[in-house]
């Protein structure tokens, strides 16, 4: 599903590699939490894996497509098809109300969404009395809810989550945790979390620790 050859990604005017000769395998149904403070460079690796920045070096396989061969259009096609992505801020549209947040994936892809579906989703999560209202309205927790729903929903092969709990309580970082890695086994996705919460981290089923340059 996953796998990376030997991946060293140095920043032209850095003197020194963020990571060198990087590799791991993530099989379908796995997660694999992407752990180290600050500056260790889980963000850059995240940026490689959806082809956002590239390596200076090195093989990424997504899905059994050599990432590196595709251009920037074919890159982005593979994201809608089989990618999702989810950010520590909470990145719904401001004059979009829940339910437009959630299905507006289906205007730039082939992918239906069944408003069912979606309803399903919000009752499970506890948030159908929100679905007309707009993010302002939303406290945090619920707001990341939302945004794993609008995630979750297109059931995406690869997800990418770069520190998704990072602005929330305990019980609600828990929860997403929880959330993205039934997912996983459910739908043999393939799903990596940066988080540096070594708590959250041993609910996935492999950790990759990395450490900052200059503690190298
Ligand atoms: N666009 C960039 N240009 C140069 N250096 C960068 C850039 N982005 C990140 N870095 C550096 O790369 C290292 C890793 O950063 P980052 O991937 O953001 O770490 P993390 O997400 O683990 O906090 C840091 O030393 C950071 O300063
Ligand atoms: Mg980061």
């Amino acid at each position: 599903m996953i796998k990376v050859n030997q991946l060293t990604k140095q920043y032209p005017k850095s003197s020194h590699p963020v990571f060198k000769d990087l590799s791991f395998s993530l099989d379908a149904g796995q997660s694999m939490a992407l752990c180290g403070q600050s500056g260790s460079g889980k963000s850059t690796l995240i940026g490689l894996l959806c082809g956002l920045d590239s390596a200076t070096s090195g093989e990424i396989i997504l899905n059994n497509t050599s990432f590196h061969d595709l251009s920037l259009e074919e890159k982005s096609d593979f994201r809608a098809k089989f990618m999702s992505l989810v950010f520590q801020q909470v990145t719904l549209v401001p004059y979009l109300n829940v339910i437009e947040n959630i299905t507006l994936p289906s205007l730039y892809t082939d992918k239906k969404i069944d408003e069912s579906d979606v309803d399903h989703s919000l009752k499970q999560m506890n948030l159908m009395s929100v679905k007309y209202q707009f993010p302002h309205e939303l406290s945090i927790g619920q707001a990341q809810r939302i945004c794993l729903i609008r995630t979750l929903i297109t059931r995406p092969k690869i997800i990418l989550a770069d520190e998704p709990t990072g602005a929330l309580d305990p019980p609600n970082a828990a929860f997403i945790f929880q959330l993205l890695t039934d997912y996983c086994k459910t739908n043999q996705a393939g799903v990596i979390i940066a988080t540096h919460d070594w708590s959250l981290a041993e609910q996935c089923d492999h950790q990759l620790w990395l450490t900052p340059r200059d503690a190298k």
